[in-house]
């Protein structure tokens, strides 16, 4: 439940409390891992709230491994993640997706117990217009410590997952995360910077629930013509309203930044689909699953929802390939087991 006060809990605090019962080495190296991609986020925010005033807006003009053209604010929020990943002696490696290959953390030693695989800037064709944008971030365990980890150590399915979360920069600055004990909400106070104490995370939501229905879906419908039959069947459905076979009807909403996405479903219910299209090269989804969809996958079910790729859940998928892509199909739990059914019986 919201609080009716806002609580003073900061993020370090709320996270011992919070990881009392794992054993103490782990949970302390949890914790500087989280702190390390917190303060990397709130600079990402600070950056992001400048804007043009911070030469932050347009383009880079490199074309990254996913053949995008780079934004700056893709190229400065990687900048910012891998200058404070490499701060944490957690820390052994991490994989962005902006890098084809995985960057091993040579300061410390290799004595890391942590990878983090993380999408630096989520929403990047949101930068210029303003709208909000976010940063996703998954934590893996390092099953070698004292060994250099490779691309293969990355390659885990996402229920290994130590913690995940994703921060949003929107009107306000939010980070949302898990560590496998529910949802937590932290939101970035400012407020002391004037006099000289740095922004701070406070607690604003414990045990965030998704309800399970929803009257309200979220994907982007210029695909259509493209689309497999169970999500046509879905969508069609739902635009039907209440004179079709769902007798309700429905929203829609499409942000194209999936952390403002699956934030709206966080606070008031959804579900956000980005199939599998009949095209290619596109045709397995847009999504990464590694850094977008595996994250937010647990994130999802730790608030009771569920997320999956259409037949399978997503936190059971071992990843291919670093930047393998996945159809999502996550929220209200209703619904998603509503179109897992579509897909095993597509009449
Ligand atoms: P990114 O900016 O990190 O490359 O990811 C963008 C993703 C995701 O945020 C969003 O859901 C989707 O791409 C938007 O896709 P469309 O351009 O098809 O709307
Ligand atoms: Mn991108
Ligand atoms: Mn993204
Ligand atoms: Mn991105």
């Amino acid at each position: 439940p919201l609080p009716s006060q806002p609580s003073r809990t900061l993020l370090d605090e709320a996270l011992q409390h919070h990881l009392g019962d794992m054993p103490a080495e782990v949970a302390q190296a949890l914790r500087d891992t989280l702190g390390a991609i917190a303060q990397a986020c709130a600079r990402i925010g600070d950056v992001a709230a400048q804007g043009v005033l911070a030469d932050a807006m347009g383009v880079a003009g490199a074309i990254n491994c996913q053949g995008e053209v780079q934004q700056r604010l893709d190229v400065i929020a990687d900048g910012l993640m891998a200058a404070s990943l490499a701060q944490c002696r957690h820390v052994a490696g991490w994989a962005s997706e902006e890098h084809e290959q995985v960057h091993v953390s040579q300061a410390h030693g290799l004595q890391g117990s942590q990878l983090v695989v993380f999408d630096p800037l989520d929403g990047s064709s949101n930068i210029d217009a303003n709208i909000s944008i976010g940063t996703i971030f998954s934590v893996l365990p390092h099953r070698y410590r004292g060994m250099a980890p490779c691309e293969s150590s990355f390659l885990q399915p996402g229920h290994q997952q130590l913690a995940a979360g994703y921060v949003l920069y929107g009107p306000a600055t939010l980070m949302v995360l898990t560590c496998r004990r529910g949802v937590l909400v932290f939101a970035l106070d400012r407020r002391g910077e004037g006099q000289g104490s740095a922004p701070r995370w406070v607690l604003t939501r414990d045990q965030v629930q998704i309800s399970a229905h929803t009257c309200e879906f979220a994907i982007n419908a210029s695909n259509q013509r493209f689309w497999e039959k169970p999500i046509q069947r879905y969508v069609a459905e739902c635009v039907a309203g209440d004179s079709g076979p769902r007798m309700k009807d429905f929203n829609m909403r499409w942000v194209a930044s999936m952390v403002a996405e699956v934030h709206r479903i966080m606070t008031r219910g959804g579900v956000f689909l980005y199939p599998r299209d009949t095209r290619e090269p596109r045709k397995p989804g847009r999504l990464r699953l590694m850094y977008e969809a595996a994250p937010m996958a647990l994130l999802v079910e730790q608030a009771g929802g569920r997320a999956v790729n259409g037949t399978s859940e997503l936190l059971d998928l071992v990843p291919d390939t670093l930047h393998q892509r996945v159809p999502v199909i996550l929220g209200s739990r209703d619904e998603v087991d509503r179109i897992v059914g579509y897909h095993a019986d597509p009449s």
